[in-house]
This record gives structure tokens, sequence and C-alpha cells, in this order.
């Protein structure tokens, strides 16, 4: 059984070349910061957004948050320089554009060599080959420093040339596929972003909805999607409640040694009991968290 060390509901994404919103991510309450110098980032900042997301990774001041600065393509003109810039930084993770293949993960693992040894590879999962390689890429996670995957849907609609409409219908059986395959190997996973960040409403359906596929948490755009979107992927009291009841329940002494019993009319078997123990987890650990 897995358990995270730390939540993952809310990933606030913020171009690197915008001081302000730097500034302003240390006081939000998303749980992941990425510093992006990709697709949010004109390509006459790139340089200057480099050297802006490594020099606040070295002043710090993110307390709690796990950070990560997504870079350029390899195939690009400034792929190699953000990766040699981010490896060389303390950044949590590096995350990488339009991965397709194993081969691409094995590339920015060789490019990771020197960098700190915590350092995580994070992949942007946006890409129509992608989909079909899923599984192989996820497995590269045993012994890569790949441990998380951000699902792009902008990208991959546009690839797809299919409308990203509010109930994502096309990229539905993309969705569960990857959620299957990154937990079959044990990597952490986070949809994609929604590009309404005006209307909260329509944001909050999107976010159960990923609850609902299985994802870890959700990428963002604006910080006014954070709050909900931590709402929606925080346990809620009456998960909560029926978690703690099974857990109670397998522990009389009358349940000892038993597969499935019955806890308030319901059936729960020892299956439930494990979703049960980590549901307890996550809650224990985000109310640590603070
Ligand atoms: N992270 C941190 N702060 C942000 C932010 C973000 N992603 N988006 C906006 N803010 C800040 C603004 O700087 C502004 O701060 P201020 O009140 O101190 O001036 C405040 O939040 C309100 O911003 P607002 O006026 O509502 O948004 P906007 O119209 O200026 O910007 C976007 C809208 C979409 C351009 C902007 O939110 C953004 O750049 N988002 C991230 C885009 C991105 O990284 N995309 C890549 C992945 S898809
Ligand atoms: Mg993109």
């Amino acid at each position: 059984m897995h358990i995270p060390d730390r939540p993952r509901r809310s990933a606030l994404y913020l171009p690197a070349s915008n001081a302000k919103a730097i500034a302003k991510a240390r006081t939000l309450p998303a749980d992941i910061v990425i510093l992006d110098l990709e697709d949010a980032v004109a390509p006459e900042a790139k340089v200057e957004a480099r050297a802006a997301a490594v020099s606040a990774i070295a002043e710090g001041g993110f307390g709690p948050r796990e950070v990560a600065i997504r870079a350029n393509g390899i195939d690009t003109e400034w792929g190699a320089d953000d990766l040699a810039a981010i490896a060389s930084s303390k950044v949590d993770a590096v995350l990488v554009p339009k991965v397709s293949s194993v081969s691409d993960i094995d590339r920015y693992q060789s490019l990771l060599a020197d960098a700190p040894q915590g350092m995580q590879l994070w992949a942007m999962i946006e890409t129509c080959a992608s989909v079909f390689a899923l599984d192989k890429i996820a497995a590269r996670s045993a012994d890569t420093r790949l441990s998380l995957w951000v699902m792009g849907t902008n990208d991959l609609a546009k690839e797809m040339r299919a409308q990203l409409t509010p109930e994502r219908t096309p990229f539905l059986p993309f969705l569960s596929m990857a959620v299957a395959a990154a937990r079959a190997h044990g990597v952490a996973i986070l949809d994609g972003v929604c590009n309404e960040f005006r209307d909260l409403d329509v944001f909050s359906a999107e976010a159960r909805q990923g609850l609902m596929f299985g994802f870890d948490g959700k990428s963002l755009i604006h910080p006014a999607q954070i709050d909900p979107c931590n709402a929606v992927f925080s346990p809620g009291e009456d998960e909560l409640a029926w978690a703690r009841a099974v857990i109670e329940a397998f522990a009389l002494p009358e349940n000892a040694g038993k597969g499935a019993i019955r806890v308030e009319g319901k059936m729960a078997e020892l299956l439930h009991l494990d979703q049960a123990k980590r549901l307890v987890a996550v809650a224990e650990t985000i109310a640590a968290a603070g």
C-alpha cells in the first residue's frame, strides 16, 4: 500500500517570468507550485524566466509546498539549457513536457545524472503517441526519478483536434487509462487544468470529475481555483467517518480473521480496510500540514 508523504491536491502553474506571481505563490495554499518555462512563457522571455525560476528556488520561502520547474522540451532551443540549470538547482522536481515514449524518460533521466539525488522527474502526459505507451512509460518509474504525471489536456485537445468541453467526453478513456497505468506502477497523477477560472462552479464540477477518476489532485492556472480544488480533493467528513467505522469494526475481536464483515449495514472487505486506512492517513497528513 502506498501512502503519500504529502497531499498533492492542488498544483498551481505560474509563468516563471512573472515575479509578482512567484511572490504570491509563496503565500497561497497550493500543495504544489509549478514555475513554468514552457507554454506560459513567450519565446523572448524564456531566458529571463529560466534565471528567475532558478533564483526563486535559491531564495526559497515556499514553506511546505512542493516546487517544480517545468522545462521546455529537450528538442526545443531552450530545452538543454533549462535542464542544465534545473539540475544544478535544489528544486523538488523537474516537470518535462510532451513525454511520448520510454526513450523520452530515459533521455531526461540521463540529463539529470548530476542533479541532487532527491530531485524527482515529473512528466506531462499530453500527446497522442503517449496514449499507446502509458504502461511502458509508467513502468520506468521503477528505476528512474519518474514519480508523477500531470495530464496536459489542452495540448492533447490540440493534437487530437478534439473539443475541450466541460464534460471532457473525448478525453475520458484516456484519463482513466492514464490513472490505471500510473497506479499500476505507483506513479502519482494530477488532472489537467480547467481554463475557466472565473466560473468556480464549472471548475469544481471538473475537479470532482477528476476525483471520481482517481486523480490525486488537479493542476491549476489561477489562485482562485486553489480553495475549491483543495476542498474537492480532501477526504470529506462522511467518508472519514465511514473509514474510521470500518477500521474500528475490523479491530473488534469477533471480526478477527474475517475477510468480509458488515459495517453500518454495508459490506466491508479487507480491500475496504486498506482504502479506509489510506483515507485516514491522507486526512492526517493534510491536518498536520495545517
Ligand atoms: N499564480 C500566482 N499568482 C497569480 C496567478 C498564478 N497562476 N494567476 C494570477 N495571479 C495573481 C496575479 O498576479 C494578480 O495578483 P495581484 O492581485 O497581486 O496583482 C492576482 O493573482 C489576480 O490575477 P487576475 O487579474 O485575476 O488574473 P490575470 O487576468 O492577471 O491572469 C492568467 C490570468 C490566466 C493569465 C494568469 O492567471 C496566469 O498566468 N495563469 C498561469 C498560466 C500558466 O502558467 N499556464 C501554464 C500551464 S497551463
Ligand atoms: Mg503544453
